[in-house]
């Protein structure tokens, strides 16, 4: 709550002393520096979505899942030849390589549109907004102005995400850690009014329920309970079963999340907690009862952890590809030695490194070089015999940065 009161009253500050603050997001970022930027996102994403029904939701997710873990700086995007970063992590269950397709579609498009401006971490926020809008739900103004991470750790993932066994203490727990409180909780858990879930997530509550051999979660309606056994039987479910968490309602964003846990219908046990907890019962017959209220509540909590832990200013970097961190080519400081008799051609760059998403002139970003194809980003390259110092970014034995949001 103290976050997203923070965030509102930074932003009129922001608007009113334009300029004079440098770490906080904005609405309209891009205006000048890319002002197709909304418009890009928007057609990417709506072109994904129409492709397949997964892509809205799974975006969504993205957007929290990289919240939650190390601050909304698309950390979550990084990949890594031997999976040690987040993307790899355990919990990545519900991560769909669709909602990494749609973005990374999305930043091409940025990049030959205004390269290197707009950050892979605003490409997700900007996303997930184009999603609930597009699904029936609340629009509004997303923030911008968030940097790109430079460190991504598969270890840093276990505990920060919100699980689907989880009580509200525990939830509490999880979203404490980046600010949010037990009115975001609820108001983000309506964003399973879309999406999907696996059989593994909740079969417990159907066979083994606190783990008595034929216990049935005695919170989930006994009808829902047996439509449930027959999609996802006991010890023989389909891994790869995706059952709606609203089925009435599943390609729309509405309320009908919570109307569906007052009557025992919520899929995951920690949907329905949300409804049993007497902490949060009353918010779930609110939201139950009175959609404007779920949306408005909705748009605050997703500008709250839209601000989680964010990089801006200098912070970071705006990634070219946004599965990679740039590769830094700095010039060689002052020499501390005499240089050579024989001089070395300082050429700053290999002749031959293709550059398609060249770092354009207005660029807010120190030098940088896309080195596309070879960049491996755990092995360091070898060595350049002569020039100037070509530093990898060791991204993923570095350590996270001090952002003391997760
Ligand atoms: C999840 O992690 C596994 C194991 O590292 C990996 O094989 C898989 O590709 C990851 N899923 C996504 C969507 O990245
Ligand atoms: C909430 O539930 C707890 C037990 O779970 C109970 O002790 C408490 O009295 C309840 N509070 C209200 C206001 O119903
Ligand atoms: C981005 O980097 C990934 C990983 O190195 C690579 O597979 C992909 O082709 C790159 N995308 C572009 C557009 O260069």
């Amino acid at each position: 709550m103290k976050g997203r009161e923070l965030v509102i009253l930074w932003t009129l500050v922001g608007t009113l002393f334009f300029g004079s603050l440098d770490a906080q997001l904005q609405a309209g970022f891009y205006a000048a520096s890319c002002p197709n930027a909304d418009s890009i996102v928007r057609a990417t994403v709506i072109a994904g979505m129409q492709a397949s029904q997964i892509v809205g939701p799974s975006v969504l997710r993205l957007f929290a899942h990289d919240c939650f873990v190390n601050g909304c700086d698309a950390s979550i995007m990084l990949v890594d030849p031997v999976g040690n970063v987040e993307k790899n992590a355990g919990d990545n269950q519900s991560l769909q390589q669709l909602a990494f397709d749609t973005i990374n579609q999305a930043k091409l498009a940025l990049e030959q549109a205004c390269p290197g401006i707009v950050s892979c971490a605003d490409i997700i926020a900007m996303a997930a907004e184009v999603v609930v809008n597009q699904m029936r739900g609340p629009s509004w103004s997303v923030l911008q102005g968030r940097r790109d991470g430079l460190t991504s750790q598969a270890t840093g993932v276990a505990g920060h995400l919100p699980g689907a066994h989880m009580d509200l203490p525990a939830l509490q727990a999880v979203f404490g850690n980046i600010g949010l409180g037990v009115q975001d909780i609820v108001a983000l858990s309506g964003a399973h009014s879309v999406g999907f879930s696996h059989c593994i997530e909740f079969t417990d509550r159907l066979y083994s329920f606190n783990g008595v051999p034929g216990a049935t979660d005695p919170s989930l309606s006994p009808g829902y309970a047996t439509t449930l056994q027959g999609i996802c039987p006991n010890g023989n479910f389909n891994p790869t079963t995706l059952q709606p968490l609203d089925p009435v309602t599943a390609a729309q964003f509405d309320n009908v999340y919570f109307q569906r846990l007052q009557i025992g219908q919520g899929l995951l046990f920690s949907d329905q907690i949300l409804f049993v907890d007497n902490t949060t019962t009353g918010l779930v017959t609110t939201y139950a009862n009175n959609e404007a209220q779920f949306f408005n509540d909705f748009v605050n909590s997703m500008i709250a952890m839209g601000n989680a832990g964010v990089l801006t200013g200098s912070q970071g970097e705006v990634r070219l590809n946004c599965s990679v961190v740039n590769a830094v080519v700095s010039s060689p400081p002052a020499p501390v030695v005499p240089p050579p008799t024989t001089t070395p051609t300082p050429v700053p760059v290999p002749p031959t490194v293709p550059t398609p998403a060249a770092p354009g002139p207005a660029a807010p970003v120190p030098p940088v070089v896309d080195l596309t194809p070879p960049a491996p980003v755990v092995i360091p390259t070898p060595t350049v015999p002569t020039g100037p110092t070509v530093a990898p970014q060791p991204f993923v034995s570095s350590p996270p940065p001090p952002a003391g949001t997760s």
